[in-house]
């Protein structure tokens, strides 16, 4: 079986959540990046990428991730999902405009939030666009479970 590592970063949860279920369902090693944890990415013939997407773009800690890595990146079967809230109709172009992944190899996963986790102006922001969303204004949530399985899927073709 090939060798898969999911690199991710997560400032609420979700994140993070997809990455260890991808570690228990398809025996992927796990790194938090935001932990300055970079793997020896040459040991993997598979990389799972996964953020949550912030202002239209992917969270920071991922693009500096890629442009420190962006060679070894480019020579490897890359699987990139983002969790996001309400950007399901840019998230090709969020993820291409910081890496080249075929389309395909992009998964868009629906977000969750808890509006606990906020403050500040954050907390109001986010209220009224879940609220223009149709979202839950306390716990907004749109997982997308079926997005969820085709990813793993994807990932155990790669491996198989
Ligand atoms: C300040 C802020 C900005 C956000 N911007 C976006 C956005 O541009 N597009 C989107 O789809 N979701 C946006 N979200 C929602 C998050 O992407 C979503 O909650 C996601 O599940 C967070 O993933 P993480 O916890 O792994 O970081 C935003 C959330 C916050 C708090």
């Amino acid at each position: 079986m090939a060798n898969t590592a999911v690199c991710y970063t997560s400032k609420y949860g979700a994140s993070k959540k997809t990455a260890e279920r991808i570690a228990r369902e398809a025996g992927a090693e796990l790194y938090d990046i935001s932990a300055d944890n970079c793997p020896d990415l040459d040991a993997y013939d598979v990389l799972v990428l996964g953020c949550g997407l912030y202002m239209g773009k992917p969270n920071k800690i991922m693009k500096k991730f890629i442009d420190r890595n962006r060679n070894q990146l480019n020579h490897k079967n890359l699987i990139f999902y983002v969790h996001g809230l309400i950007s399901e109709n840019q998230y090709n172009k969020c993820v291409n405009d910081i890496l080249d992944v075929e389309e395909r190899n992009i998964f868009y996963l629906g977000g969750t939030l808890d509006r606990k986790q906020l403050s500040g102006i954050t907390k109001v922001m986010m209220k009224q666009i879940a609220k223009e969303n149709g979202l839950d204004p306390d716990h907004p949530d749109n997982l997308n479970s079926g997005q969820m399985e085709a990813l793993l899927k994807r990932v155990k073709e790669y491996q198989s």
